[in-house]
């Protein structure tokens, strides 16, 4: 059976026995902070488990990506090395929220698995396992389904800690978890192993291929387990392993899904397709790789760019292992798309872009290799001993992203080793600082829980009745807010829009005859609205009924701005191409601020078709329709879905100008586009390696800004005497009018100073038979002092002279000692002195220096330096 045909069967058994086939979500979890990717099929499903969300169906099936490297499920290190683990994967999963549990769970697993209907496994090569006190599900395996019971093992808390155990999952630290029940496929005694719990167990004989969770506990961050509101199932089982005891192999490297893969690999790199170690760490983490940037992942310094940028890295130092001598991890991604384009349509549609981070990322790397190297070389040439500490190996590693493997086997052609342990020392504590400040593992359950549902009219209304149905202040639930008190008001319905896509929360009032509560925020937590504000007049209760009125002005703007923005979103795509993706969006009565996936600056020549195009959108005024639909037929019609977004079981699709934008969309927009008036950008900027920001301003806002910018070129207009038309003329005009003021003042300057440096020899006083002049010029710069000093040293013969000014707010200085006298008097010794008291620095040579400062007050002080200077050194 090739993978495509078992994938299908999975979903197909499970459709028939009422599951609904729900599609794969994103690798970025969806408004989970709490996970780095998705890494199992229950993360789409976490508030189904929780009770926090209710969907239509109790039963789903998905065929799941997956990613594993970082966070809590981290296979990376295995990758290559054994038959089954993968950074990347695809798993096959069954879900009951609060349906059916362990008793149906594990008669479908073994139905599926074993009868000649499905896949028809032989049953004496199966295995399972139960957590150690699981009674309930041994006597399900060996009473109801009838395996033999050497072979259901119990495995207890074999991790060091209760609950940690390979039996018991645990999506996270914190989040939904529960004991389960393994299945086992023994590949054969020709292969090394032991069954699971035997000292052998890490081998690849016997591989499990299916988990089946029976999820039953909320573990909060304090580690209590907290029962779910029902008992549920979460079963996962990986394409990959499925599809090698199906398709005879042993090794998921040789499933049909490698195959092409591994062949396009050894061609990119120029090896022999050998199926060495290497070879399979860069056909997994090519897959890896590929869909996370297809899933709007770019390479970076922190977070999930900083998993994906190591990931990329490890293949290339595995490629150049293999003799790869230029970028060519980029070019297997042709041959991934022809393994995997059609089950993910996702990944043909982003080829070029994926094949463009890559291409970046692997020529930055070649880069910091070579920088590393050189840093290394230098240490190496400083080391006295045999051995590089591992301080130096971290430091290579941390700051030049330099493998710590890559300078151990330098070391070794060296004769040298490194300090491993102290290498591990310094990455124990770099993990210890990244762990406390990381922003994964906020703790979701300390958001505030609540029961209530608010209906939301907010589409069709601007203000509403409403009943309190809860008041929240300083974190906990009371039954009265009173004036002057801050805190949270949730209704039975409401017109206020929660903060959602990008789109602020909706300010306004809520209103009795008596009382007046200002709201100046609105969020959602699950699925009730909360109203933040303040209470500026009587008190309020729960049960009270209320107005509760939107700021419609602010919401109009706002509203304008939000359409704006997917006119604009689709017109970057027809700009700059198909990978623009939204990477962040801020959408207020202000503004609207739109990140996005691209890798140059947008030129000002693409600015100006963006404005022209939103513009022309804009004066076709198109109706803005929305329709509610479910997700598949949404995406048939080409919406574009929003990463990081969670889309229930019905859409709203919002579209504008006969199909130009299509977005999945919940926000609240303009009627028809020509409400949004004008679209203007007032700013362009990078965020972030292959990130944009576009800010722009539409509606009353651009007219305002418009209007600014036409004042200020009357006033420059008026202030150069000119009109609109000719402006541009006039000030070239002027600025070369300016460059020959210049010229003719620097000439009247040169000439002042000649006639002033006559007058001035006349000053010098005679000293120990040497000229001494000091003299204060104010408005000289440097070189104009220069001249006039050359000058009078020229004219007094045999002198020392000490020249400073005020020039543009500093004090310059010049001295000058004739030759004769310079084995006597240095003029840099004097500008040293001179300038230490004007408060600043000077020096040079014996017979002249310059020097400055900013203290004019003690100017005078500091020219009478040179008759003491004189007095005491002559
Ligand atoms: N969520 C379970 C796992 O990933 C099924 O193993």
């Amino acid at each position: 059976m090739k993978s495509a045909e078992i994938r299908e069967a999975f979903l197909r058994f499970f459709e028939e026995k009422g599951h609904t086939r729900v599609a794969s979500s994103s690798l970025i979890p969806e408004n989970d902070p709490t996970l780095l990717f998705t890494n199992a099929g229950m993360n789409q499903f976490k508030d189904c488990f929780l009770g926090l969300e209710k969907r239509a169906y109790t039963r789903a099936t998905t065929s799941q990506k997956c990613v594993r490297a970082g966070g809590k499920h981290n296979d990376l290190e295995n990758v290559g090395y054994t038959a089954r683990h993968h950074t990347f994967f695809e798993m096959l999963g069954n879900f009951s929220f609060g349906d059916y549990f362990k008793q149906d769970a594990l008669h479908y697993a073994w139905e599926f698995l074993t009868s000649a209907k499905w896949l028809n496994l032989p049953k004496e090569k199966l295995w399972v396992t139960v957590y150690a006190s699981d009674d309930e599900a041994f006597s399900i395996w060996a009473d109801e389904i009838g395996v033999p019971a050497e072979r259901i093992i119990r495995i207890g808390d074999n991790k060091g800690a209760p609950y940690a155990s390979d039996n018991f999952w645990a999506m996270g630290d914190t989040g939904p978890c529960g004991p389960c029940s393994e299945i086992f496929y023994d590949h054969g005694e020709h292969i090394w192993g032991g069954p699971p719990g035997s000292a052998e167990e890490d081998g690849d004989r016997y591989i499990e291929i299916w988990n089946n969770v029976f999820m039953q506990f909320n573990r909060t961050a304090d580690g209590v387990m907290h029962p779910l509101p029902a008992p549920s199932v979460d079963t996962g089982m990986g394409l990959e392993r499925i599809s090698a005891v199906l398709q005879h192999v042993n090794s998921n490297y040789e499933i049909d899904l490698f195959t092409s893969l591994l062949a396009g690999c050894a061609k990119a790199i120029g090896c022999a397709n050998d199926a060495s170690p290497s070879l399979k760490v860069v056909a997994d983490h090519i897959r890896s790789c590929s869909f996370l940037i297809a899933d709007g992942v770019t390479p970076s310094n922190d977070g999930r760019g900083y998993v994906l940028r190591r990931i990329i890295r490890r293949a290339c130092r595995h490629g150049n292992k293999l003799g790869a001598t230029g970028p060519f991890f980029h070019k297997i991604v042709d041959a991934l798309v022809k393994e995997m384009g059609a089950a993910y349509p996702q990944l043909k549609e982003q080829q070029a872009h994926i094949e463009r981070v890559l291409k970046t990322e692997e020529e930055q790397f070649a880069k910091t290799l070579e920088q590393g190297l050189r840093i290394l070389e230098q240490d190496l040439a400083e080391l006295s001993g045999k051995v590089i500490p591992g301080k130096v190996v971290f430091k290579l590693y941390d700051t030049y992203g330099f493998p710590a493997d890559l300078t151990a086997d330098i070391a070794r052609e060296r004769d040298l080793t490194i300090d491993e342990q102290g290498f591990e020392r310094e990455m124990d504590a770099q993990r210890e600082r990244a762990r406390s400040s990381s922003a994964f593992g906020i703790d979701y359950n300390s958001l505030i829980k609540l029961d209530s549902e608010t209906h939301f009219v907010g589409y069709e209304h601007k203000q509403v009745q409403a009943k309190v149905v809860a008041i929240l202040s300083d974190g906990k639930q009371v039954s009265v807010l009173s004036v002057g008190q801050e805190g949270v008001i949730v209704l039975d319905q409401t017109a206020f829009y929660a903060e959602s896509g990008g789109q602020v929360g909706d300010c306004g009032y809520l209103a009795t005859d008596t009382a007046r509560f200002d709201v100046r925020d609105t969020t959602k937590a699950s699925s009730a609205f909360l109203h933040h504000g303040v209470m500026l007049q009587g008190e309020l209760k729960v049960g009270d009924v209320l107005d509760a009125i939107v700021d419609a002005r602010v919401q109009k703007a706002t509203s304008l701005n939000h359409s704006a923005t997917h006119l604009l979103h689709a017109a970057l795509r027809q700009v700059l191409g198909e990978h623009v993706q939204q990477k962040g969006s801020l959408v207020d009565s202000q503004r609207l601020r739109f990140d996005f996936s691209h890798f140059e600056a947008v030129t000002a020549e693409q600015i100006k078709q963006l404005e022209t195009i939103v513009n022309q959108q804009i004066r076709e005024n198109s109706a803005v329709c929305t329709e509610i639909t479910d997700i598949e037929t949404a995406k048939a019609k080409g919406a574009m879905a929003l990463f990081g977004e969670k889309y229930g079981d019905t859409v709203r699709v919002l579209s504008m100008g006969d199909g130009f934008s299509v977005e999945l969309c919940g926000g609240i927009h303009a009627q028809r586009t020509g409400d949004i008036g004008v679209f203007k950008i007032t700013n362009e900027s990078g965020v972030a390696s292959g990130v944009r920001r576009i800010e722009a301003i539409t509606g009353e806002a651009a007219w305002l800004w418009l209007n600014h910018s036409d004042e200020q070129v009357q006033q420059a207009a008026q202030a150069l005497k000119a009109n609109r038309n000719n402006i541009l003329d006039k000030l070239a005009a002027t600025i070369e009018q300016v460059k020959l003021l210049e010229k003719d003042l620097a000439q009247l300057k040169a000439k002042a100073a000649a006639s002033a440096g006559g007058d001035l020899a006349a000053q010098a006083k005679e000293i120990k038979g040497a000229k001494v002049l000091a003299a204060r010029i104010d408005g000289l710069d440097g070189k104009e002092l220069l001249a006039l000093l050359d000058q009078l040293k020229n004219k007094l013969g045999s002198a020392i002279v000490l020249l400073g000014g005020e020039h543009e707010g500093k004090v310059v200085l010049i001295a000058g000692v004739t030759k004769d006298l310079t084995s006597k008097v240095k003029a840099g010794d004097l500008m040293k002195q001179a300038a230490a008291l004007v408060g600043g620095k000077g020096g040079g040579r014996p017979d002249m220096a310059q020097g400055g400062g900013s203290d004019a007050s003690q100017l005078e002080a500091a020219l009478a330096l040179a008759e003491t200077f004189a007095q005491s050194e002559l």
